[in-house]
């Protein structure tokens, strides 16, 4: 793997307000190598799509930079596809020509049209989406737009994939499904990735690591947890998997003992409740998922 592929260094950023500026991050540093797959992950708002967004050229930082291959991050590009939190398909194309739009930016003068409607189709299968070819935007489900997002991507062969919660609105099956279609994605394209998520056990499943993040405002990296499992993996095989509880339960640590969401810790003081680390022995259905209602 090549070290520092990706150099986020000093990152922080300011927006302004109609009061005070308001520092949403500050002092972010991280060296990301060829290929890896790095999870984000930490308490709503404390800045996730903010990075992210930096990352992608559509956000500037106020102190320092990113650094893609040697070359600083200014602007958004095609080397960089984002598969932003709530979908953002053009609403007058269809499904196919949504994932056309960005299959022509980056193929063209690469593959004939024969070509680019098979590598189109080829997407929209992968994301089960191919009933839907002609129909607008507003035809189809949530859920449907957020998979066309993603197959929008996937079919621009980006070297960075950037998503930001991209399975957060999907069933619990299509979710699973798009999974384990991205780690054989990953295995076989090999491109890096940052994907953001609320989900633990995701986060586990699909990272080489976890980048965990503090409450803003002022966020910054908490911890960066290594995932030391195999590949390929099998999510049956390591729901049973001692390392792989070990890691969840050391991102359920970080997240419920070490940064308790900030909304409960302002509800706690206004009742006087005693500060102190909660069980982590809670049903695993509710403590999986940092639910946006939860973090928000
Ligand atoms: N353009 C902006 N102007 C002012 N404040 C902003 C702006 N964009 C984001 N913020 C603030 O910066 C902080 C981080 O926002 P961000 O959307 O990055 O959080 P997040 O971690 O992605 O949250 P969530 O998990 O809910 O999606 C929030 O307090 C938000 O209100
Ligand atoms: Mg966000």
């Amino acid at each position: 793997m090549q070290e520092n592929y990706l150099d986020i260094s000093g990152v922080g950023i300011e927006f302004p307000t109609d009061e005070a500026p308001f520092r949403a991050l500050q002092d972010i540093n991280l060296k990301i190598s060829r290929g890896e797959f790095i999870s984000l992950i930490g308490h709503s708002g404390c800045g996730k799509s903010t990075l992210l967004n930096i990352v992608a050229g559509l956000e500037n930082a106020t102190e320092g930079g990113v650094i893609l291959e040697g070359k600083e991050v200014d602007e958004p590009g095609p080397d960089r596809a984002v598969v932003f939190q709530h979908h953002a398909l053009m609403p007058w194309l269809t499904v196919y020509e949504n994932v056309e739009l960005a299959v022509r930016q980056v193929f063209k003068g690469k593959k004939n049209r024969a070509e680019m409607r098979e590598w189109i189709e080829h997407n929209l299968r992968l994301v089960h989406m191919e009933h839907a070819v002609g129909k607008l935007p507003a035809e189809i489900s949530g859920g449907m737009k957020q998979r066309v997002g993603i197959a929008r991507c996937l079919a621009m062969q980006p070297k960075v994939l950037l998503m930001d919660e991209p399975f957060g609105a999907l069933d619990a099956l299509t979710r699973a499904h798009l999974q384990d279609s991205l780690m054989d994605i990953q295995a076989e394209v090999g491109n890096t990735v940052i994907m953001i998520t609320h989900d633990v056990d995701e986060a586990v499943l699909l990272s080489d690591r976890i980048v965990m993040m503090t409450n803003g405002p002022a966020a910054t990296i908490g911890e960066v947890l290594k995932i030391e499992l195999e590949r390929p993996r099998d999510r049956l095989a390591l729901a049973e998997d001692a390392g792989f509880n070990h890691h969840r339960q050391q991102v359920l640590n970080f997240l419920y003992a070490k940064q308790k969401n900030p909304e409960t810790l302002k509800q706690e003081a206004a009742l006087g409740v005693a500060q102190e680390s909660p069980a982590l022995a809670t049903p695993r259905a509710t403590e999986n998922k940092l639910s946006s209602e939860q973090a928000a």
